[in-house]
């Protein structure tokens, strides 16, 4: 089968196309894929750079694991014994390693039936991110409504669900962007948004109950003040700034305010709730840019630059 594979780390111009085995069911618990779409994260990033935390898992010196991807959507080909949930010729979505390939085989526990709503492309788009914003807002953050959230770095892939979960989940939600992405953001829901190059929030003497800093931009002990008295920070990318952990230690211990590190964990229950979000109308990915498969080059370039407005995907099929 195609996939994208890279041999070395390094720019995005490691990735190439080249032909892989098509993997198999070994388990009881697997299905078998079709891929028809696949997102790309700041994560393939991460482990195609050889960012050191990713070589402790994926070799030190090369990588082990040459196919991306960390999310799937696409049609159910075989199942193993025990799956139930599935049938063949059903359209699914959910997280998968190795997913910029034409075949994966995962468990069944971090798939879900596609929302009857949404193209493939879209499915794909939400798995990691959703669940991310999701987890974050729902169990770190544990929102309830009428609490005032601040999404941080809100038009980015995690952002942009960020911003609809929370308003899903009874917050008034204030995103903050850049210029250019500020009316869209407002139309996700935000009920206030606030320009970065304009105004720092950190500044203005409002304070939040939860803070979600979703590009990992921002430093806790920047947050403190705008935190109210019992207010959470969140980061979703804890190995920067440079600090940040240390940061994070002080102050997941010092005073009522609390700093927390938030790892997403892809499961099935979080998908069909996000499935039934989409078909509900509450949330819906936004995708920037799709690229098929053999411009996997141009969209890490294009994820790389930091500057996704919503989500990238890949047209694999
Ligand atoms: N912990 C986990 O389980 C988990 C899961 C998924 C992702 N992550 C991490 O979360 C982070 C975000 O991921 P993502 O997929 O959402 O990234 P992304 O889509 O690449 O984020 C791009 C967005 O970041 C915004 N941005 C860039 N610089 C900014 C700044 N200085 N201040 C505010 N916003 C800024 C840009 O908006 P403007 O153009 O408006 O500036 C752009 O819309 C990454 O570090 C990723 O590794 C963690």
């Amino acid at each position: 089968m195609k996939a994208a594979i890279f041999k070395s780390y390094g720019s995005p111009e490691v990735m190439e196309i080249g032909d892989v085995d098509k993997p198999f069911i070994k388990d009881e618990d697997q299905v078998l894929i079709k891929v028809v779409s696949a997102s790309v994260n700041q994560y393939d990033n991460l482990f195609r750079k050889g960012y050191f935390p990713t070589r402790l898992e994926n070799g030190l010196t090369k990588p082990k694991a040459q196919i991306l991807g960390i999310d799937v959507s696409g049609t159910v080909e075989a199942i193993g014994k025990n799956v139930q949930k599935f049938k063949i010729g059903d359209h699914v979505f959910g997280s998968c390693a190795g997913s910029h390939a034409e075949y994966v085989c995962p468990r069944q526990n971090v798939l879900s039936i596609m929302p009857i709503n949404s193209t493939f492309e879209e499915a794909a788009a939400i798995p990691c991110a959703a669940q991310t914003a999701l987890q974050a807002l729902r169990d770190v953050g544990q929102i309830e409504a009428g609490d005032k959230v601040l999404i941080y770095g809100a038009s980015g892939g995690v952002g942009h669900f960020a911003v609809q979960l929370a308003v899903y989940l009874g917050a008034e939600v204030t995103a903050v962007c850049s210029t250019s992405n500020l009316e869209w953001v407002k139309n996700l829901g935000a009920h206030h948004v606030i320009d970065y190059t304009e105004e720092d929030f950190a500044r203005n003497g409002k304070k939040y109950d939860v803070i979600l800093d979703a590009v990992g931009k921002r430093t806790f002990f920047s947050c403190l003040r705008s935190l109210t008295e019992n207010g959470i920070y969140i980061t979703e990318h804890p190995l920067y700034p440079k600090y940040h952990p240390i940061q994070l230690m002080i102050g997941s211990i010092i005073g009522s305010k609390k700093a927390k590190i938030h790892l997403a964990k892809p499961n099935d229950s979080d998908l069909d709730l996000l499935r039934v979000l989409m078909e509900q109308e509450k949330v819906r990915p936004v995708i920037e840019k799709c690229f098929p498969l053999n411009e996997i080059v141009e969209a890490h370039r294009h994820v790389e630059s930091g500057r996704t407005k919503g989500k990238v995907v890949l047209k694999i099929e």
